[in-house]
């Protein structure tokens, strides 16, 4: 540990007048999971090509395992694995002989059928990757980057657009490779897997980062106590006034316009009794109560105002 795999000063990238990376800086231990979260748009692919050498900076510094993409990238390539969004595959191979054809790229690369068995891709081994379904498609992409048996693997979007058991597969196969003393750099737009899988994340908007941490800290800094999350059928807005004023209430939102309400409390063994009090008296009608924690999504919210959605494209 303390060893960097990744260090990032005022890395910028603008294409004419947008800016899709803003000065942005971060380091990734070896050996960790490390998470860059964002909705559509904030910059996370532009960040990827820039460390793996793909795209050219505007501005600042980055050196990743000790090279300068900009100018090492065949030495760097050779340690490191890349998943890029939407790549391009030969169509007509199959799905182990273009996994065959990467491995030769590499000179420890993974067993071919260790990494389909990883991913769930075993009984699709030998048919044509234009006959593969999207998901499949999506695993196969990652497959090929865990292949390479690279120190450091980059996966941009792995679960965008898979199914709950894909999901799985990717979030366990992160977790061996971990295991096995590798670094993961991860982009997500889906808050529940950062928040299970990455050690240090940072969270980007408009090309600048707005939140840096572990996914513990970050949600302690911001929100102390606990939330109650009531969904009320025929509420109206109003009456969250009278929310806010309850015992040991410090904030009152509605995430999910509507119906849900989440009410942040210091305590939430007082504010429960005035919370059942107040809708008795006023003839409030629940159908449902939770005590939740507050997660990555309401700090995504706390921050920028809006709702980070959790499935793009
Ligand atoms: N080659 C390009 N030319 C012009 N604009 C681009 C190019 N690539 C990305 N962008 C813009 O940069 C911003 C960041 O894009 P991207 O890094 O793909 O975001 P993310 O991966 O977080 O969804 C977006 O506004 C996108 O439209
Ligand atoms: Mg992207």
């Amino acid at each position: 540990m303390g060893e960097k795999a990744i260090r990032v000063e005022k890395l910028k990238k603008y294409y004419g007048d947008l800016k899709a990376v803003d000065g942005i800086g971060f380091e990734v231990e070896q050996g960790t999971v490390f998470g860059m979260l964002g909705p559509n748009g904030a910059g996370k692919t532009t960040t990827i090509e820039m460390l793996v050498g793909l795209t050219e900076r505007t501005d600042g510094s980055v050196e990743v395992l000790g090279l300068d993409p900009g100018k090492e990238q065949d030495k760097l390539k050779k340690r490191i694995g890349v998943r890029l969004q939407s790549p391009a595959l030969f169509n007509h191979l199959t799905v182990r002989e273009l996994m065959d054809l990467y491995a030769g790229f590499y000179e420890n690369a993974f067993d071919t059928k260790e990494v389909i068995e990883m991913l769930g891709l075993s009984d699709k081994a030998n048919v044509r990757i234009e006959t593969l379904s999207g998901g499949q498609f999506h695993k196969l992409a990652t497959a090929l980057a865990i292949i390479s048996n690279g120190e450091l693997i980059f996966l941009d979007e792995p679960s965008t657009g898979l199914d709950p058991q894909s999901r799985r597969e990717i979030r366990s196969a992160i977790l061996k490779l971990k295991s096995m003393g590798k670094t993961i750099f991860l982009t997500t737009h889906n808050m529940d897997e950062a928040e299970a899988l990455c050690d240090d994340l940072i969270i980007i908007d408009y090309g600048k980062i707005i939140a840096k941490g572990s996914p513990f800290d970050l949600i302690a800094q911001y929100f102390g106590g606990k939330i109650i999350e009531l969904l009320v059928p025929d509420l109206e807005k109003k009456d969250y006034h009278g929310f806010e004023k309850l015992e040991g209430v410090s904030k009152v939102d509605y995430p999910k316009e509507g119906k849900n309400i989440n009410i942040y409390t210091q305590d939430y063994a007082v504010t429960i009794i005035d919370l059942i009090n107040y809708t008795r008296e006023q003839g409030i009608n629940i159908e449902n109560l939770e005590f939740r924690r507050p997660t990555l999504d309401d700090l995504f919210i706390e921050l920028t105002g809006r709702e980070m959605k959790s499935e793009g494209f």
